[in-house]
């Protein structure tokens, strides 16, 4: 299968680091001229710098937490682009902790980037995406399909995704397709320098993230990025509402 985005408008949030960053360089790679989100003007710039640069790269900067920051980030993309054919929500974060360590600020941040930012960026999409018979890809997670005890408020933002993308998926049917990608760990930022890095034996904290998935490997953020490509691609014309796992078969006994 040789996925061809030759032309086609994409739109990453979060497109900077990570899974966003791959797929960034997996659309590009395929033909598509991409706008990149980071939070910042800075983040933003230093990362399509790095990543090459020219002309196929767009600065879409801006705060997904706020519906005005998500609204300023899809109209950069629109009018660098001259349209939209795909977006993608890949900005989130990943704060773990237990019920009395998550207070209203920390609620407010997981909920805010991954549940409220996907649904505004989707909601400021709309118009081009229905002017090009467009397709959106979510970033849920395997903790948006089954608890984790340590990623309550996680595991709620992304469990809303998973829901919201099925409740999307049905009202923008046939024109819009919605889908969300389920990963288990990915070898990031996230997981990495926020998790095992902080953890009192990151030894031991690598080896418990390699034996949560029955595949015995943490993934890397290409594998994700591939199958957010086929998604967003012709050839799943025929898919939508649909929550793709890729996490070596963590949620199979779930
Ligand atoms: N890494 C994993 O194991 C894993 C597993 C399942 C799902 N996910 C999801 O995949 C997505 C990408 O995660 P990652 O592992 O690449 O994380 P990461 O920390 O490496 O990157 C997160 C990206 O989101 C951006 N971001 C965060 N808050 C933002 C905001 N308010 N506005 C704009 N951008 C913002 C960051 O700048 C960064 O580019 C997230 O939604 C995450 O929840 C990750």
């Amino acid at each position: 299968m040789q996925i061809d985005f030759k032309d086609r408008r994409v739109l990453v949030t979060g497109g900077t680091r990570g899974i966003g960053r791959a797929v960034v360089e997996t659309f590009v790679a395929a033909g598509a001229r991409v706008a990149v989100n980071g939070r910042t003007g800075d983040s933003t710039a230093t990362a399509i710098a790095a990543m090459g640069g020219g002309e196929g790269l767009v600065a879409a900067p801006g705060d997904v937490a706020t519906a005005a920051g998500c609204e300023a980030i899809v109209n950069a993309a629109v009018a660098g682009l001259g349209g939209l054919d795909v977006l993608v929500n890949s900005a989130g974060v990943g704060k773990a902790g237990s019920i009395e360590e998550f207070d209203e600020k920390a609620w407010d941040e997981t909920i805010d980037v991954n549940l409220k930012g996907t649904f505004f960026c989707i909601k400021a999409a709309l118009p081009a995406l229905r002017a090009s018979l467009g397709n959106i890809v979510n970033l849920a997670s395997d903790a948006g399909l089954m608890g984790d005890p340590h990623l309550t408020v996680y595991c709620a933002s992304k469990g809303g995704v998973v829901n919201m993308t099925r409740a999307m998926a049905l009202t923008l049917a046939p024109d819009i397709r919605v889908n969300c990608v389920c990963p288990g760990y990915v070898d990031t930022d996230m997981v990495r320098r926020d998790g095992i890095e902080q953890a009192d034996n990151p030894t031991a904290a690598e080896q418990a993230l390699i034996d949560y998935a029955p595949l015995q490997r943490i993934a890397t953020p290409a594998e994700i990025a591939t199958a957010i490509a086929y998604l967003a691609s012709d050839d799943a014309r025929f898919v939508t509402g649909a929550a793709f796992q890729i996490d070596g078969g963590t949620t199979a006994g779930h």
